[in-house]
């Protein structure tokens, strides 16, 4: 389909090597032949420039400790200036095995037990749990949902902030519903912050995912002061479809604040990513610019061709306007009294944050919403990921992982069709 110089219409056999999002379609899905659009990896094959470093490096036959994080510096100073324009010092870099093993760490190391951390649902669910299992406690400032789409709540903000919340996680671009912040909303935000003495904890994994004529701003590079109590967490492991390899950064230009990062790090060395992590961030960043706007081209095409398939042929079922990341926030809610009765409980999987507690849909809620994942899985043949385990605004909602070939997605797109077409 395209004029493309990288080959993204080709994807390889992912199924029976261990993948995640292909081998465990069974447990999740209470079926193995779902087309896997879930968790948040691409089907695409990794830069040729990131496999030649990788096996130059393997080459080498020896594997032991390596000062690889160190090495990354320029790298990632680099990236960001080209990309974003955010000029970073290599001692403001933290390395860790991933984001959410840095926001873990960062909830230890900047807050205490029994804090109140904000998190804006609909939102990835691993933030609530991560707040919860190191002891502190969420609080939920939901997403406004309108007809233009989502926005931040600055009122319910500022009513928590004064409360006395201690730290905010920041999602941008917003995973799932696609929002890119504006410079506005983010100084709004920052502002806040600042007023009320709040930890910003800005995950930005999925910051170089943008569609034109969007741009990443990195909330710390606006102020000064923002930057004085944030944290940003970048990688390029979606960037690049490297998550395997574990490998991402934090970003804290605040002395003190590294100091805090550093004592933690004294109490759980926990390891700065992985040897194999750090040679294909540097090909990642240093050599593939080129290829991630091939990609860049290509989700956009995959996105657009969504929306204009759902508002051509199953106008019931909504998306919002993408900005960013490969994840489509599909709205079924109109469809929901339509849908034919779940499979039994326990043959699908359910809801996570139902189970947690708070932030789960309520029971006749639930219902509805456990017809939709079953429904998609047997009749659409779709293994998406529930709405619901983003909180309970999730409910009647699916996130779509477009990161796949077009082939794939229309086939996707076709079962869709066919299985609106069999409700009644
Ligand atoms: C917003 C967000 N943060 C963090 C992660 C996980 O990152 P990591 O694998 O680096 O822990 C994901 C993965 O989908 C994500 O979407």
């Amino acid at each position: 389909m395209t004029n493309l110089t990288c080959n993204f219409d080709t994807i390889p056999t992912r199924a029976g090597r261990g993948t995640l999002k292909y081998d465990l379609r069974g447990d999740l899905f209470g079926r193995s032949d779902v087309i896997p659009m879930w968790v948040a990896d691409m089907d695409f094959e990794c830069a040729p420039q990131i496999k030649k470093a990788i096996v130059e490096r393997a080459d080498h036959n020896l594997y032991g400790y390596d000062i690889g994080a160190s090495l990354c510096g320029g790298s990632v100073g680099n990236w960001l200036r080209r990309r974003n324009g955010w000029e970073v010092e290599c001692e403001w870099l933290r390395f860790t095995t991933g984001v959410l093993a840095g926001l873990g760490f960062a909830i230890r190391a900047f807050t205490e037990a029994g804090d109140a951390v904000v998190i804006q649902t609909p939102v990835y669910p691993p933030f609530r749990t991560l707040v919860e299992a190191n002891g502190r406690r969420v609080v939920t400032n939901p997403l406004h949902h309108t007809a233009d789409g989502f926005a931040m709540d600055f009122g319910g903000l500022e009513k928590i902030f004064s409360a006395g919340a201690r730290a905010i996680i920041l999602c941008n671009p917003h995973n799932p519903v696609g929002r890119v912040f504006t410079r506005d909303e983010l100084t709004r935000l920052g502002e806040l912050c600042v007023e009320y003495d709040v930890t910003i904890l800005s995950d930005e994994i999925h910051s170089d995912l943008i569609f034109a004529p969007h741009r990443h701003i990195h909330i710390a590079s606006l102020d000064e002061r923002f930057a004085a109590r944030c944290v940003t967490f970048v990688a390029p492991s979606k960037s690049f479809n490297i998550a395997g390899l574990a490998t991402s950064v934090a970003i804290i230009s605040d002395e003190k604040m590294r100091e805090k990062w550093d004592a933690e790090y004294a109490r759980s060395h926990i390891i700065e990513g992985t040897l194999f992590g750090h040679v294909a961030l540097r090909a990642a960043y240093d050599h593939c610019e080129g290829w991630l706007e091939e990609l860049l081209a290509y989700l956009k095409g995959n996105v657009e061709y969504v929306h204009t398939f759902l508002c051509e042929n199953i106008p019931s079922v909504k998306a919002p306007c993408q900005q960013g990341t490969y994840l489509v926030w599909l709205d079924f809610r109109e469809l929901l009294d339509s849908l034919p009765p779940a499979r039994l409980v326990g043959e699908l999987v359910e809801p996570s944050a139902a189970a947690s507690g708070g932030g789960g849909p309520t029971n006749s809620a639930s219902s509805g919403h456990r017809r939709l994942m079953s429904w998609l899985a047997d009749e659409a043949g779709l293994g998406l990921n529930s709405g619901a385990d983003f909180g309970r605004e999730g409910v009647g909602f699916a996130r779509l992982n477009v990161a796949t070939n077009r082939a794939t997605l229309e086939q996707a797109m076709s079962q869709l069709y066919d299985a609106v077409g069999r409700l009644c």
